[in-house]
């Protein structure tokens, strides 16, 4: 029986520049994404029905996930097979890492997972330009990771074009046991900034940094404007971060609307130093370490 296997990365807004509200209720943004190698695995049957399986390590149990009816794999499998006029169909497992409802965009890399394995698996052909229209309007995460490195994202933050970044830069990730509401961190934001400029801030600096590859400077250069919103919803990160900067991380992060945070360290041996002191914390047993920029999402099976 036919099957299709695809891996969609996580991925970590170096600089989340982030406007006051538009009228549709979006955020303008103005964010540099790095796809980071954290991945989930999705894998599409032939089958005469539709269903989604999701398996989750330990670590994640007892996490809400959403049903499959209003999952984003589902929703991802409607709008491709709206789109040319077929009925989804599919047996889908997906084996997830990325932590859930953290920040990290996991719902998106499904969902990015699912439009790539389906095309395959229905011989469809969606073009391109189809499959990011179709991405975007899963959410504003999507394109990005479906097109993975480092790219600078505007508009709602659907709108990508990848940027030179010559570093490879590597992370230490902590998720949550409990997830934060992405609505909730920007409804918060407008409460913290209720003149926020219409235009988002620049990542101009941040762009340099990576251009020539200087984790010193991006270090200096990353920003969060949901920081503050995701930081005052849970107290505790405010802690973790400055915990990661005393365990030697060059910089702490939440992971745009948290409440992963992550630290930039200044080699793969740093940030294994600093994932195992973060690791001896019982308040957040799960510590990652994960490189970037890694591909967006891409077939891992052939034939
Ligand atoms: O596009 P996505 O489905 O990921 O957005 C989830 C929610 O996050 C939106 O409904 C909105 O409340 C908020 N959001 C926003 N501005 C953005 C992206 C997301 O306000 N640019």
């Amino acid at each position: 029986m036919s099957a299709r296997t695809v891996r969609a990365p996580a991925k970590i807004n170096l600089h989340l520049g982030v406007g006051a509200p538009r009228e549709d209720g979006f955020h303008p943004l103005e964010t540099v994404y790095q796809a980071v190698g954290l991945h989930d695995d999705l894998t599409a049957r032939e089958a005469d029905t539709w269903s989604v399986e999701v398996e989750v390590p330990d670590w994640m149990r007892g996490i809400a996930l959403p049903t499959v009816e209003d999952n984003i794999v589902t929703r991802a499998a409607t709008l491709l097979a709206r789109h040319h006029g077929i009925e989804p169909t599919g047996s889908v497992h997906v084996t997830k890492s990325i932590p859930v409802a953290g920040g990290m965009a996991g719902g998106s890399a499904d969902a990015a997972a699912a439009l790539v394995a389906l095309d395959r698996l229905w011989g469809v052909e969606t073009s391109d330009d189809d499959l990011l229209r179709i991405a975007a309007e899963l959410g504003s995460d999507v394109p990005f990771a479906l097109l993975g490195g480092t790219a600078l994202g505007t508009g709602r933050g659907e709108l990508v074009e990848p940027v030179v970044d010559t570093g490879t830069w590597w992370w230490v990730a902590v998720p949550s046991h409990e997830g934060l509401s992405t609505p909730a961190v920007y409804r918060h934001f407008d409460q913290l900034h209720p003149g926020a400029p219409a235009v988002p801030p620049p990542a101009d600096d941040l762009l340099a940094a990576l251009a020539v590859g200087d984790v010193l400077a991006l270090a200096e250069t990353l920003r969060n404007d949901l920081q503050d919103a995701a930081v005052d919803l849970r107290p505790e990160l405010g802690a973790l971060l400055e915990r990661g900067r005393s365990e030697g991380a060059l910089r702490g992060l939440v992971s745009g609307s948290g409440p992963t945070c992550v630290f930039l360290c200044d080699s793969a041996d740093g940030a294994r130093a600093v994932a195992g002191a973060l690791g001896d914390d019982t308040r957040h047993p799960v510590v990652l370490v994960a490189n970037g920029a890694v591909a967006g999402a891409h077939l891992v099976t052939y034939g």
